[in-house]
């Protein structure tokens, strides 16, 4: 028997428990939810014809060139110089796109690039969809003229699918050209923004009804090196000008190398902030705290020479929230977003440690705070869950009195059912938790061989309840990382998998969107034998009242292998309805998955249950997760 006393409330649920944790790892942005198709649109990896083959037609000559337009600081400084020397065929180019292209037939395509032309003769340039096998699945043609540089566009619906397509850019007869930033997008983005994103990524994220969004990562905050560290101004205004950068998981990686992975920033932060809108999530930015990855250089700044990071932090709430007269508020306007985005969470570094992290923060700290009190700041524990270096961290930011520790916690899926109780006798009054970077690893941390499995997801679930059960102290939690393209990855095991043309939610996403879907506004105890919830006999459970919506909300996590027979006495209401539902999450198979074959394996079914006497009977089978929701009075 579990006894819900709804009469008890002891704290509230922050909007924001549950969001998202999004980084540009596996092809996570390029490549994955930004929908540019092209790879290297603009020259600027650092073999600047990666991505780009020479393409020659019936024998047509010709020469490519890639030209550097000698500026110092440029962000956009190559360009390809494409020259045909035969008056029949076509001579031009190939693009591979990320692991070919993701096409589908009857869908619009749209091209753009920004072309000269050179000398005296106008030459026609033919675009072209092809299957991998070189077949045609449509064309457009554009004629660059005139010596100054000018965008042209073109659209293609395509005649047929293929997620391994390929853009060829061909010229017609004799001449030269001058081509950067050749793009392809669907037309169907999100929303059908251009240089939009992925629409049915971005569904799975919206399905979530995230409370946040955190952005943009991850270890890319860092950087390996702090010249390779993300900077949030390099990724707004006009895309051309944004600055190509290696990408921080372009490097050997467990068994992965992914030498092409590089950041356009085609989704920079004003992309970022939009999502965040468009999900209806909180905007979480991270920022670089002057220290490069500690798993990589570990570089620091000076403490003497932190101020261009300071500002960059200060800059970014006005761009957030300033005034449209404001000089950062300005850009935002200018790029099509006068409203501020409400901006009220800020991280001051990602994954750091020790006490140049704490002296480093100290300073960001005194800055921020001085000019944005109301901003709520969040400070890192490292990658440590416990031992001596987490203790330390844990200990000096209290001491500081931090707004938020943000806790990351990648173990053992007996790690998290063993830890449910991890916040139990957390001091109340002291900073708020995020759990800002979890998931059970089914093998070893990190360990290509980790598996998106029940057997991890339902470890993730039992844990869950323990941060619910305590929600007036963890304030916000998220999975991590979220997508991987199953031709990309570095990092294994993550949330949502795609290819080019698909993608599925694992069953640890249908966790979270369980979780994250079904949330009450307040907390109320759910006990077993005067006891909380807490893995005897393998049971798990956290409650809560949703006071806008009036429902009782239950979730009960049933990690053993027998079903287990659960009566739910509803104390503490006036009354209830006569049937209830109930979403059930389960496989008998501990290893089973999702996978794009068979995207809903394990996916919630609901049913009804029926209320008597304030009282719900229900069997909880094995292996399960189990919400049941009841209307009270
Ligand atoms: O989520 C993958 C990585 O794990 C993140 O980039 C980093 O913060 C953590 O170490």
């Amino acid at each position: 028997t579990f006894q819900v006393k709804a009469d008890q409330v002891y704290g509230e649920i922050a909007p924001t428990m549950y969001g998202i944790f999004f980084e540009d790892i596996n092809l996570g942005a390029d490549g994955g939810i930004y929908a540019e198709l092209v790879k290297n649109r603009s020259f600027e990896f650092d073999t600047p014809l990666m991505g780009w083959k020479e393409q020659k037609q019936n024998n047509a000559e010709g020469t490519l060139l890639v030209h550097n337009r000698g500026e110092l600081n440029g962000a956009n400084r190559r360009f390809l110089r494409l020259t045909s020397k035969s008056d029949q065929g076509g001579y031009g180019v190939l693009n591979e796109g990320f692991r070919g292209m993701g096409i589908k037939k009857g869908e619009q395509y749209n091209f753009t690039v920004m072309a000269r032309q050179q000398g005296s003769s106008a030459m026609p340039v033919v675009v072209e969809l092809l299957t991998a096998k070189g077949e045609k699945l449509g064309a457009a043609t554009i004629t660059p003229t005139g010596a100054d540089w000018k965008e042209y566009k073109a659209s293609i619906t395509a005649t047929g699918t293929d997620p391994k397509a390929l853009l060829q850019v061909v010229a017609q007869g004799k001449g030269t050209v001058d081509l950067d930033m050749i793009s392809l997008f669907p037309k169907n983005t999100w929303k059908q923004r251009p240089n939009g994103l992925r629409a049915d990524m971005v569904q799975l994220l919206a399905d979530m009804k995230p409370g946040f969004l955190r952005f943009p990562g991850g270890c890319i905050v860092e950087g390996r090196t702090l010249d390779e560290r993300f900077q949030w101004k390099k990724t707004i205004g006009e895309v051309a000008n944004r600055a190509t950068l290696v990408n921080r998981w372009n490097t050997e990686f467990k068994h992965r190398h992914t030498p092409d992975y590089f950041q356009t920033f085609g989704l920079g932060f004003f992309e970022y902030f939009q999502l965040a809108e468009d999900i209806g999530a909180a905007p979480l930015p991270i920022l670089n705290c002057g220290m490069a990855c500690q798993f990589n250089t570990g570089e620091v700044v000076p403490l003497d020479q932190l101020d261009p990071y300071i500002q960059d932090a200060l800059d970014l709430i006005e761009f957030a929230n300033g005034p449209a007269t404001s000089e950062w508020g300005k850009i935002r306007a200018e790029m099509g977003h006068p409203a501020p985005f409400n901006l009220k969470y800020l991280g001051v570094g990602n994954e750091q440690w020790g006490e140049q992290y704490v002296e480093r923060y100290k300073i960001f700290e005194r800055a921020l705070r001085a000019k944005y009190p109301d901003v709520k700041l969040i400070t890192t524990t490292g990658p440590f869950p416990d031992g001596p270096e987490f203790d330390y961290l844990n200990k000096t930011m209290r001491s500081l009195n931090a707004d938020i520790i943000d806790e990351h916690y990648y173990r053992a899926p007996e790690w998290f059912q063993e830890n449910v109780t991890r916040y139990d006798n957390y001091d109340r009054k002291g900073p708020k938790i995020f759990a800002g970077e979890y998931a059970s690893q089914t093998v070893a941390i990190a360990s290509p061989d980790n598996k998106n499995n029940w057997k991890g997801a339902l470890s993730e679930a039992a844990f869950m309840t323990g941060l619910e059960r305590n929600a007036d102290v963890v304030v916000m939690a998220s999975y991590a990382p979220l997508f991987a393209h199953e031709e990309g990855w570095q990092w294994t095991p993550d949330m949502i998998w795609v290819n080019n043309l698909q993608s599925f939610g694992t069953p640890n996403y249908y966790v979270q969107k369980l979780f994250s879907t079904n949330v009450g506004t307040h907390l109320v105890p759910i006990q077993r034998n005067n006891a909380n919830v807490t893995g005897q006999d393998k049971l798990f459970a956290s409650a809560s009242l949703n006071q806008k919506t009036n429902e009782l909300i239950l979730k009960v996590v049933n990690t053993s292998d027998k079903a287990q027979d659960g009566e739910f006495v509803l104390d503490g209401v006036k009354s209830t309805q006569s049937k209830g539902t109930v979403q059930k999450l389960r496989s008998n198979n501990l290893e089973q998955m999702n996978s794009f074959a068979n995207p809903t394996a394990i996916s919630p079914v609901q049913q009804t249950v029926q209320v008597k006497n304030k009282r719900v009977k229900l069997s909880l089978e094995p292996y399960s997760v189990n919400v049941i929701k009841v209307k009270v009075t």
